[in-house]
């Protein structure tokens, strides 16, 4: 009890710059609750809003949503159907104002297979936000990482590139506008990465959590930020 009601400390000098989220348990949350997966899904949206306000709240600069995989349209087309619903409207209506908080939002991901009204309102966002310096919000959607290595490197082909720096390299990316994740955040217990970020995260610390995402609150944000602050990170050198 004790532990529990401990309020957690976070040192606000070395907070993460970019913290992403791979936000997993939206369909199991709904099912424990007896309710059908879209509830958790619809609950899930209302974890990444949350999210991204107790981030603004502890001056975290970036922060990237894995919301939908290459390999999620393995599910039934009424659940992809649903997910894209629910971004449509999470793009019409919450991400409008995010110019008037300074954040900048970028989608992460292949483009040309997400509805083309989605993608139309995501770019005119992109063009509004394009200078906002409060935080970035990267939306992981159609984003898998093998995907995101492979069109990199086509680009880089097609522009008769012969050999480039990772430096360069970074910048073909789908997460150019990016820093590499300093934190990712699995939740909803399972300890994979389910084709997330596979070159951004060389040296990205781990955090997972039995919690399901639609769960996942200030005090569980600041769980992980403090448990990422006791890391050593020593990026192969050798530190105390
Ligand atoms: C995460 O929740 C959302 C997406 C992958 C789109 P899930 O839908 O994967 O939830 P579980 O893993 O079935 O509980
Ligand atoms: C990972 O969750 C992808 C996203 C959160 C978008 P999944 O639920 O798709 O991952 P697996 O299938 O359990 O690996
Ligand atoms: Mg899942």
């Amino acid at each position: 009890m004790g532990l529990f009601s401990r309020k957690q400390k976070i040192d606000m000098s070395t907070l993460p710059n970019c913290v992403a989220f791979i936000v997993d348990g939206n369909g199991r949350w709904a099912k424990k609750r007896g309710m059908p997966r879209m509830m958790g899904h619809s609950a899930g949206i209302d974890a990444v809003k949350l999210t991204i306000d107790n981030a603004e709240k502890l001056g975290i600069k970036e922060v990237l949503f894995y919301c939908f995989s290459t390999e999620n349209w393995n599910r039934p087309k009424k659940e992809v159907d649903g997910l894209f619903e629910l971004f449509r409207k999470f793009i019409n209506k919450e991400a409008d104002n995010y110019l008037k908080r300074d954040f900048r939002l970028v989608l992460l991901g292949e483009r040309s297979k997400i509805p083309s009204d989605i993608m139309e309102k995501v770019e005119e966002i992109e063009e509004k936000t394009k200078n906002c310096t409060k935080m970035k919000i990267g939306l992981c959607i159609n984003y898998g990482g093998r995907l995101d290595i492979i069109t990199a490197t086509n680009k880089l082909l097609q522009e008769g590139k012969k050999c480039v720096t990772e430096e360069e390299f970074s910048k073909y990316l789908f997460s150019c506008d990016f820093s590499d994740p300093d934190l990712i955040v699995r939740t909803s217990g399972e300890k994979r990465i389910s084709n997330f970020m596979l070159y951004q995260m060389a040296y990205s610390e781990f955090y997972f959590t039995d919690t399901y995402w639609p769960d996942f609150d200030q005090r569980e944000l600041e769980k992980a930020i403090c448990n990422f602050q006791k890391r050593n990170r020593r990026f192969g050198a050798i530190k105390e």
